[in-house]
């Protein structure tokens, strides 16, 4: 069985399908407290995907080093409680793996290993790279770390082999490096003097009819280019039963016509735009100050939501608003219904409610919203170790995936010495 996402349809390079059950990636920096912004972009996603994906989620410690070199001390208090966060937002440990990159140290190896054979000009040619540094003025980031950033970031996701990742398209040419960084090194040390034998023993292990599938869809696409043979062919491989893995790799690579695919190439998973706009209008982040925190106090919702601006043309009561340029009118797109939303269409511009009346119905859903997810991060709160020993057991998971790569990767490149 298939899925395809609508969303991977917007560009070529996302638009193969990920097999159901493959494995997902994905991670964030421990940089400050989770707002609605990220519930809205992020974490109803990864809630969505933990249901049909085989997801890791993790906190990138590292990560937020290449920025936050001087003030670590930001990752230790927000680590914890960004946890918490994913936790309250319904992210369930029982499905999904939780872990903490620093501790899986495997991911610090491949990224040393794969720098070995990344020209420089692949990081500086990303486009965060010297657009963070524009942003980031305050802050020498003319550092080794930071040009290694995307690099670190293929790291960990290459070596859980993940198919899938899911981000914003901020991240997308992240994504990206990782492919060309897979493809080098597969093309590099995926040769094995024996693999077309190798190959072709390997479709004897399929059975009959499984082989004849695949030598079927193989030679579609290798002498028509045929995509969607492709695609089957794939899918094919993903649901047999008894091969390794090494055989399962050099199927792979026979069928593009490539070596053997070590390290798998990834698609982006664009996360569906988010609406979520700020209390003053722009994009909710924390840089602008303009947004309601996960488990924030409903006085301090409710106060905020009060207070935050409408349409600058409303000056009284009796003046009538244009909704267009309200930011609460923002918030009824998330929370409102149909029917909410005419109330206040028709209210605003004929002057027949105040803004206060208008704010309510949002006021009352963020809080509705909220109350599930302050609810469930009380039992975390209050039991410290609850958190600890999820983490605990997904950085174990992460870590025997992780050694697992790490040992094919050494032996592809003839590290393993007795
Ligand atoms: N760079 C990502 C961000 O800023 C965080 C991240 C680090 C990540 N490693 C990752 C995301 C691997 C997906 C996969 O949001
Ligand atoms: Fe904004 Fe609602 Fe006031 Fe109109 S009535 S200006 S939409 S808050």
């Amino acid at each position: 069985m298939l899925l395809k996402s609508k969303n991977d349809l917007e560009d070529s390079h996302l638009n193969s399908v990920i097999p159901q059950n493959a494995r997902v990636l994905s991670g964030m920096r421990p940089t400050g407290q989770l707002h609605l912004g990220h519930y809205h972009g992020v974490l109803k996603n990864w809630v969505k995907l933990q249901h049909q994906y085989d997801c890791f989620f993790f906190v990138a410690d590292w990560h937020a080093l290449t920025t936050h070199y001087e003030t670590p001390a930001i990752i230790s208090q927000s680590l914890w409680d960004m946890v918490i966060d994913w936790l309250a937002a319904g992210v369930n440990p029982g499905t999904a793996k939780l872990f903490i990159q620093s501790r899986v140290p495997e991911h610090a190896e491949l990224h040393l290993l794969l720098s070995m054979m990344t020209p420089i000009g692949w990081l500086e040619r990303v486009p965060t790279y010297k657009d963070q540094q524009e942003k980031l003025k305050g802050m020498d980031l003319a550092t080794y770390g930071f040009l290694g950033y995307p690099l670190l970031q293929s790291a960990d996701i290459l070596i859980y082999r993940a198919l899938g990742v899911p981000v914003g398209d901020d991240q997308v040419a992240h994504v990206e490096l990782t492919r060309e960084v897979a493809r080098r090194f597969n093309h590099l040390y995926g040769r094995e003097p024996d693999f077309e034998d190798k190959a072709e023993a390997a479709i004897k292990k399929m059975g009959k009819k499984s082989g004849k599938v695949y030598r079927d869809v193989r030679k579609r696409y290798q002498e028509q280019g045929d995509a969607e043979a492709l695609e089957v062919g794939k899918a094919l491989l993903e649901e047999q039963q008894n091969l390794t893995i090494g055989d399962r790799e050099r199927l792979f690579g026979y069928l593009e016509g490539s070596g053997r695919i070590i390290l798998p190439e990834p698609q982006a998973m664009l996360t569906p735009a988010s609406k979520m706009m700020g209390l003053d209008g722009q994009k909710m982040s924390k840089s602008y100050g303009n947004t309601i925190a996960l488990r924030e106090e409903p006085e301090q919702v409710t106060q905020k939501l009060r207070t935050m601006p409408t349409d600058p043309a409303r000056v009284r009561r009796t003046d009538p608003g244009t909704p267009e340029k309200c930011p609460v009118w923002q918030l009824h797109q998330v929370y409102s219904n149909e029917e909410v939303r005419d109330w206040v269409r028709q209210g605003c511009t004929s002057a027949g409610i105040g803004c206060l009346d208008c704010k309510q119905p949002v006021i009352d859903a963020v809080l509705q919203e909220l109350e599930p997810i302050r609810a469930r991060a009380e039992q975390y709160l209050s039991n410290p170790s609850l958190v600890r020993g999820i983490v605990d057991e997904g950085c174990d998971a992460a870590r025997t995936v992780a050694r697992e790569t790490l040992q094919e990767v050494r032996a592809a490149m003839g590290l393993n010495y007795k």
